[in-house]
């Protein structure tokens, strides 16, 4: 059931920031771009985080090893990615250095949304349906 839980949160998550990141490499000329790619990419990463903790708890229940295999360990990354990612995103408006931030943030963005993708794909290879 965990399982269930944890795969249809990380779907929801990889379509949010599949959107989100859109919006910003796609959508830039809209004048709501930013107050869409910050929502979007936000309710991204508390679904993300639900996710993980389904995953976590999976592992927990089912006695087993935490960041086992190689899914485990691209998906802890993309979690870190995306958190840092999520960080940069609101420290970039505070910052002194804004054009550092915001070009750290696009990268630590473009290789959070890769790892995702990469983790999903394992993860579906690992129940078998890919
Ligand atoms: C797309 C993003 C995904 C991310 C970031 C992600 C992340 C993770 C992480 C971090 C773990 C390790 C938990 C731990 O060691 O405590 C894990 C475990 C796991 N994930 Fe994912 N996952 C994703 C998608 C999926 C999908 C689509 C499936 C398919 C059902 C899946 C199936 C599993 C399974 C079977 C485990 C092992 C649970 C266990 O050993 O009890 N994951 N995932
Ligand atoms: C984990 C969540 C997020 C991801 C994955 C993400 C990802 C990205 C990516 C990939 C770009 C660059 C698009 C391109 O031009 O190729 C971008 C741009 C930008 N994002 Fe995010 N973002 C996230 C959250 C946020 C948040 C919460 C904010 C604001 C509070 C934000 C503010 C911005 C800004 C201002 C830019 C433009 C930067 C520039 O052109 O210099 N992002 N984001």
């Amino acid at each position: 059931m965990l399982i269930v839980l944890h795969l249809a949160l990380m779907i929801a998550a990889v379509i949010s920031f599949t959107a989100g990141v859109g919006i910003a490499m796609f959508a830039r000329k809209k004048k709501n771009w930013l107050k869409l790619h910050k929502a979007i990419n936000t309710s991204g990463v508390i679904i993300g985080l639900a996710g993980a903790a389904m995953a976590f708890a999976n592992v927990l229940t089912s006695a087993g090893n935490h960041l086992s295999g190689l899914h485990h360990r691209v998906g802890f990354i993309a979690i870190i990615l995306f958190c840092i990612t999520l960080y940069l995103g609101f420290y970039s408006f505070k910052a002194a250095n804004k054009t550092a931030v915001r070009t750290t943030h696009r990268w630590s963005g473009r290789f959070s949304l890769i790892a995702m993708l990469a983790a999903l794909i394992m993860g579906l290879k690992m129940i078998g349906v890919l």
